[in-house]
């Protein structure tokens, strides 16, 4: 299975990294093939509304989206972990996000979707934020909600940890390192939610 994981977060080793590498744990484990992108050491420029991909899905700006584009194609498997910042995720995450309009175009207006591979494709949404409400976690997912349909991954679970601040909160958690493998897990299991909707 091909794993994507796309860290939103600008701090190394921050709250956000951490809980995405314990969700990866399990498909280390299984022998996945896993990739991890740090959206903040990329050259991803923000979508420029340029009209470049309306009639062919392919987006016109050369940068590392270049290879994201391929990579969101062929997975399996899609993590996007992310701080909340200002209510929503992270300049860094909606930076690409904004730029799969090209596979918006691809699917909407070309009526095209990416052909899922014999393992389905899902997605993991992980959410970090300094503050204990949970507003930021809705605008956040509402907006990754879009991502993951526009890329033609039909299911996804959300994990969101608020009250995690300081580098490092997140150790202190009391579920949130256990939910994170967990949900890892069920994330490389061939089940989907309306086989386990059955069970
Ligand atoms: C620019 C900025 C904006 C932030 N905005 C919010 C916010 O709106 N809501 C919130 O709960 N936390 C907010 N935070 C706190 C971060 O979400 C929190 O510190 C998080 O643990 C950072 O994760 P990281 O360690 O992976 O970078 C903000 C932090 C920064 C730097």
């Amino acid at each position: 299975m091909k794993i994507i994981a796309f860290n939103g977060s600008p701090r190394p080793g921050g709250n956000t990294e951490v809980l995405m590498r314990e969700a990866l744990k399990p498909a280390h484990e299984a022998g996945h093939d896993v990739t991890v992108y740090n959206l903040n050491t990329m050259t991803i420029k923000p979508c420029q509304d340029c009209g470049g991909c309306v009639t062919t899905g392919v987006c016109i700006q050369k940068d590392d989206m270049t290879g994201v584009f391929d990579a969101i194609r062929h997975a399996d498997r899609i993590i996007l972990a992310s701080p909340i910042f200002f209510y929503s995720i992270s300049a860094q995450s909606k930076a690409m996000v904004d730029r799969c309009q090209a596979f918006w175009c691809e699917k909407y207006l070309l009526k095209k979707t990416i052909t899922a591979g014999p393992a389905g494709r899902k997605g993991l949404l992980l959410l970090v934020g300094g503050m204990k409400k949970d507003d930021g976690k809705h605008c956040a997912e509402a907006t990754v909600k879009g991502f993951f349909r526009t890329c033609s991954v039909p299911e996804h679970e959300t994990l969101f940890y608020g009250g995690v601040d300081a580098k490092g909160d997140i150790l202190q958690h009391p579920t949130a390192l256990t939910e994170a493998r967990e949900a890892g897990l069920r994330l490389i299991s061939l089940k989907t939610a309306s086989d386990t909707d059955q069970v």
